[in-house]
C-alpha cells in the first residue's frame, strides 16, 4: 500500500503523521519505506537524526537520473533503490530529501517526468508499506506523489483557514484521480492537534462530518511530546511508547488498517 500524506497548508502535521504511522507500521513487522519529497527534509531529519549532505543517495539523485536519457535500458530502478537508507529501527527505511530538489524542479516539469516516481515504485519490491511525505504546496513533487499513491491521508489542524484549504485539496485530489491515477482514494482526514475540550474545534469537526467529509475517528491531541520527539529524532512509539499520543497514533494506524 502506498500512502501520500498531503495538504498544501503548511504546518498541519504531514511530516509528523508520515513518520509516526510509518514507525508503527515497522513495529508491526511490515517493511516500511518513507519517501521524503519535501525540500525542508523534516521527515529525513526525524527518522535519520540528520539531513543528508551528499545528494547521491537521496530522492534528488533519483529524479536527476530520470533526466539522463539512457539508450541502453537504464530501467533497473537502481536510482531509487540506492537512495534507500536504513534507520535505527528495524523494518523502517527512508529515501531522504535534498535541497537539490529545488533547482531540479523546472527541468523535471518541462521534460514531463511526473510519472517517474510511480513507475519506480511499481518496480520496487521488498516493501509492505510506503508513506510519502510532501511539501506544503501543489508542485511537481506533491503531484508526483499523488500520481504514485493509492491512498491519500489529509491532515487537518482545526482552524478555519485550514477548512478552506481542505475544500481546494479535495478538489485537487479528485482532479488528479480523474486525469492521472484512477486508483487514488482519499483514505481520510486526520484531525491533528485536536483540543477535545474547546468549543470551536469540536464545532468545526462536527460540521465537516455533517457535510459528509471522510473524517477519521481517531484524532490526535496536542502534546509537547511531539516537539520533543522531533528534537531527539525518535518517533513517538519509540520515544514515549506508553504516552497517550502513542496510543492515539496506534488507534489511527488500526483504523486505517481495519
Ligand atoms: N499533535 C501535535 N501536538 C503538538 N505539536 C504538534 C503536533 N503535531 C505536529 N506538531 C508540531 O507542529 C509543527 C508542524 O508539524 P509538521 O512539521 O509535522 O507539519 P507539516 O505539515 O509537515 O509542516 P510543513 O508544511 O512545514 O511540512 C511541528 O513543530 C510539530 O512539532
Ligand atoms: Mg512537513
Amino acid at each position: 500500500m502506498r500512502r501520500v500524506i498531503f495538504n498544501q497548508k503548511g504546518g498541519v502535521g504531514k511530516s509528523t503523521i508520515t513518520c509516526n504511522l510509518a514507525a508503527i507500521s515497522a513495529v508491526e513487522g511490515k517493511r516500511t519505506l518513507v519517501i521524503d519529497l519535501d525540500i525542508q527534509g523534516n521527515s529525513t531529519h526525524y527518522l535519520l537524526g540528520k539531513k543528508v549532505e551528499d545528494s547521491d543517495r537521496t530522492i534528488a539523485a533519483f529524479f536527476k537520473d530520470s533526466l539522463s536519457l539512457s539508450l541502453f535500458g537504464g530501467n533497473n530502478n537502481s536510482g531509487l533503490e540506492s537512495a534507500i537508507h536504513e534507520t535505527a529501527y528495524p523494518n523502517l527505511f527512508v529515501v531522504p530529501s535534498h535541497p537539490e530538489l529545488e533547482p531540479l524542479q523546472g527541468r523535471l516539469e518541462s521534460r514531463f517526468k511526473i510519472f517517474k516516481l510511480k513507475e519506480a515504485l511499481d518496480k520496487l519490491t521488498g516493501f509492505d508499506a510506503i508513506y510519502i511525505d510532501t511539501p506544503p504546496v501543489l508542485n511537481f513533487y506533491s503531484q508526483s506523489a499523488l500520481i504514485a499513491a493509492n491512498k491519500c491521508l489529509i491532515p487537518f489542524d482545526c482552524d478555519s483557514f485550514s477548512r478552506e484549504a481542505l475544500y481546494r485539496l479535495m478538489q485537487t485530489v479528485k482532479e488528479v484521480k480523474a486525469d492521472h491515477n484512477q486508483q487514488l482514494e482519499i483514505e481520510g482526514i486526520i484531525v491533528n492537534q485536536f483540543q477535545r475540550q474547546a468549543n470551536l474545534p469540536q464545532q468545526l469537526v462536527s460540521e465537516l462530518i455533517a457535510e459528509g467529509l471522510p473524517v477519521l475517528e481517531a484524532m490526535i491531541s496536542p502534546s509537547v511530546k511531539v516537539r520533543e520527539s522531533h528534537s531527539v529524532s525518535q518517533p513517538l512509539v519509540h520515544y514515549v511508547p506508553t504516552h497517550k499520543l502513542s496510543d492515539e497514533y496506534r488507534a489511527l494506524y488500526a483504523e486505517i488498517h481495519k
